[in-house]
């Protein structure tokens, strides 16, 4: 009788009937890039212009990288006579009409970025008191994701974050362009419980930043809600920061490695317009997105943590990814029991090359430092 109050107490704050999970807009973890990581606030339209030219070059929107996301700070500091949300005049002259009209003329997708409360998280104007004029503007702008974060919204909405997120959804369904909502509450209001009727992806943490405990401490975290995600709705445990200055090519590696294993949305977080080679090297590594992108959306979960971990994922067709990740300094043998076969053909997916196992998998893994495989069945 209780989980039957219960279902109807959550039933009642997100009603389902317009399910994001079911629009088919993140059938697999949506990819692309975000300004915020690797900019703050210093982005304006023809560094996003640049993007999405580099995205084209480099090959990245062909291996599946299709969402340019402005994050915070493209909007003016007020709005304008009419009570209208307007972009900055003086770092996107041209309009996000125009800025939408050009990454969509390259085969690329527009994101923006808002916040539930009445200032963003860098005091700019928010949604607060203009849900519904802001969520119809900025979807008539051609938008196409929206990452709508929960700065200022204690005092807006003193409850719980679901119901100010469906309002959100629902005001997005009720202007007619189909859009990918994030949801930005870095963890609070357990959105992993709502998020699928909601969204198509939310924030299981705090901002990731650019060092080896961050990632790790986010990707933990996505972890622990692994049963959430699946098709339509994934567990967020923030952008990338492969590319940024803070770890080494080891420590990026094993950081991309992690979030394919948790199936994470995979938005660069990087300078893509001077990436090195190896950093172009991780993130177009073709056999690890596509452990991201797999089809049966289960997300990984950590089956043995310690200083030798081990992360696995069940993927199509009987398939599956098993990461060794060594979180020691020095350079060790990392083994796991695949199963009671005698042999096991296993795909090595950093260094592009099979090899046998017996039914126990060992990696010599260098510290700080993970180890990719895929397993068919
Ligand atoms: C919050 C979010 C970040 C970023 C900034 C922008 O901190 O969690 O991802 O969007 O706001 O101000």
């Amino acid at each position: 009788m209780r989980i039957a109050v219960a279902i109807v107490a959550v039933a009642l704050a997100v009603p389902a009937s317009a399910a994001a999970a079911s629009d088919g807009l993140a059938r697999t973890p949506p990819m692309g890039w975000s300004s915020w990581n690797h900019f703050g606030c210093g982005i304006d339209e023809r560094t996003v212009r640049e993007t999405a030219d580099a995205l084209v070059r480099s090959g990245m929107r062909d291996a599946g990288y299709r969402y340019v996301n402005v994050d915070d700070c493209w909007m003016a500091a007020s709005r304008d006579s009419a009570g209208r949300l307007r972009a900055n005049p003086d770092s996107f002259p041209s309009g996000i009409p125009a800025l939408a009209a050009y990454v969509h003329a390259r085969g690329l997708r527009l994101g923006l970025y808002t916040s539930v409360g009445a200032r963003t998280c860098q005091g700019l104007p928010g949604l607060a008191g203009h849900e519904r004029g802001d969520l119809e503007r900025i979807a008539s702008w051609g938008v196409d994701y929206l990452k709508v974060d929960f700065c200022g919204a204690d005092r807006v909405t003193r409850a719980e974050p679901a119901p100010a997120y469906a309002r959100v959804r629902d005001a997005l369904v009720r202007s007619g362009r189909r859009l990918v909502l994030g949801i930005c509450t870095w963890g609070r209001g357990t959105p992993w419980r709502w998020g699928a009727r909601v969204g198509h992806m939310w924030r299981v943490a705090g901002d990731i930043r650019a060092s080896w405990r961050s990632v790790l401490h986010s990707a933990v975290r996505s972890a622990r809600h692994a049963g959430a995600a699946g098709p339509g709705g994934w567990n967020d445990p923030d952008s990338l920061e492969v590319g940024n200055r803070g770890m080494t090519a080891r420590e990026q590696r094993a950081h991309f490695s992690l979030w394919a294993v948790l199936a994470a949305p995979l938005i660069a977080g990087n300078d893509v317009r001077a990436m090195s080679r190896a950093t172009r090297r991780i993130l177009l590594n073709r056999e690890v997105v596509a452990v991201d992108q797999d089809r049966r959306g289960s997300q990984g979960r950590r089956l043995r943590r310690g200083r030798h971990e081990v992360w696995a994922r069940r993927l199509s067709h009987g398939a599956r990814a098993v990461l060794l990740l060594n979180r020691g300094r020095d350079t060790e043998v990392l083994s796991y029991r695949l199963g009671p076969r005698r042999r096991y053909r296993v795909r090595d997916l950093w260094r592009h090359r099979w090899r046998r196992s017996g039914p126990v998998l060992r990696a010599r893994v260098r510290g700080h430092a993970a180890a990719l495989f895929r397993i068919p069945r």
